[in-house]
């Protein structure tokens, strides 16, 4: 297939492309470089052994998006990663994420529809449970109530492009909630590159291992969870990419509006991912446990059996691998992409 990805030089679209590529499908990748750089895309090409076809578009310019449509070979599908994805700053800046995450994805529909494109698989995120109705969390966990704008946009985008399918039923549209994406491409050249202090646990701790940070603050163990410490469902960057390529399955057989949870279906402590990580690296990591942190829920992981059922998808690798590939990634790479 021809694939446009949006944010593909991002932490989940830079790995989404190594796995299309190998899987034989050709891309082009549109990003804006609001939170990533191009360097991601000269790792990516390293990594397949060709380059990576890149425009800089800012998908809420109509003519750009135009432009882009226009130069290209007819899409089959679209895999849309772009968006501004900061909890904290969200609250913030609520318009901003709004505006960007919303017209984004109107203004993409919009052109993607009139060139005849009407395929979409759309990162969505756990978040649209709030908190959610029973655990393990399957997908007909009706949405809750979200604390932030961010996990608004996620929730308004799957509405927006649910209703795009109920006016015209030739689109397909696929909806992939994801748990806790962590870890990094093998080969270290590839991973999550946050800008300023990560507000994540992984990339805080790879930070604290690296001594960019100087200990772990661990946020509340006097929750209902076997050690106090909040539980999630981790699942590595590369089994949420080839997620996505299985995804195109469901596409194929025209399945309408369709909705997958991306997880492992197994939930770990803070203090299991921080054991986890030093049994994996060798690094100590110093941490103090401090106050909750306003909106955290004590405990969420997946029921990812749907996925496995109708994709034949399901997470192949463990925490040891989430911890030793993010750290190969942060050690190579103490500055990132810098
Ligand atoms: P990322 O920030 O690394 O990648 C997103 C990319 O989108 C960036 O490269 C950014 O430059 C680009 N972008 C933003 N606005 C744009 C615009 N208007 N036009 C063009 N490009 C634009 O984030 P990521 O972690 O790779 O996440 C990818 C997607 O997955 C996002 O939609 C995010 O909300 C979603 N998601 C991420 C997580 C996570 O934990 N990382 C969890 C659930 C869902
Ligand atoms: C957060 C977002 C969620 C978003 C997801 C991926 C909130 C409330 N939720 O999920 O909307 O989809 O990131 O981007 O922000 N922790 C620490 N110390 C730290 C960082 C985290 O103890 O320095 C703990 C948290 O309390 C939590 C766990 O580690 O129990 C995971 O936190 P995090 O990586 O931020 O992910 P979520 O909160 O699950």
């Amino acid at each position: 297939m021809h694939i446009l990805v949006t944010g593909g030089t991002g932490y989940i679209g830079s790995h989404a492309v190594v796995e299309l590529i190998r899987e034989g499908h050709t891309v082009l990748v549109a990003d804006n470089l609001v939170n990533s750089t191009e360097e991601s895309l000269r790792r990516v090409a390293q990594i397949v052994g060709q380059p990576i076809p890149f425009v800089n578009v800012d998908l809420r310019e109509r003519e750009q998006v135009e432009r882009m449509f226009q130069a290209q070979p007819k899409f089959d599908c679209c895999m849309h990663f772009a968006g501004l994805k900061a909890v904290g700053e969200s609250v913030a800046q609520p318009l901003r994420y709004y505006e960007n995450n919303l017209n984004s994805t109107i203004v993409l529909a919009d052109v993607m529809g009139k060139h005849g494109c009407k395929n979409i698989i759309f990162s969505s995120s756990a978040t649209v449970y709030g908190t959610p109705d029973h655990i393990p969390v399957t997908e007909d966990c009706p949405k809750g109530i979200i604390s932030n704008p961010y996990g608004q946009t996620k929730s308004m985008i799957e509405q927006i492009l649910t209703d795009v399918h109920t006016a015209d039923p030739g689109w397909n549209v696929v909806l992939l909630r994801y748990f806790n994406p962590i870890g990094a491409h093998p080969s270290g050249l590839i991973g999550e590159d946050p800008t300023g202090t990560p507000n994540n646990l992984m990339p805080y701790i790879t930070q604290v291992a690296v001594g960019k940070l100087k200990e772990l603050g661990i946020f509340g163990n006097d929750y209902d969870t076997p050690d106090g410490t909040g539980v999630r469902d981790y699942i590595h960057v590369v089994d949420l990419a080839k997620g996505h390529v299985k995804a195109l399955q469901a596409l194929e057989r025209n399945c309408g509006v369709a909705i997958y949870n991306l997880g492992t279906g197994r939930g770990y402590s803070v203090l299991e991912l921080v054991n986890a990580f030093m049994k994996a690296t060798g690094v100590n990591i110093p941490y103090s446990i401090k106050p909750r942190r306003p909106g955290d829920i004590a405990i969420y992981y997946s029921d990812p059996s749907k996925a496995k059922r109708e994709l034949g998808w399901e997470a192949e690798l463990g925490v040891e691998e989430m911890c030793a590939d993010a750290w190969r990634w942060q050690e190579n790479n103490p500055q990132g992409f810098q």
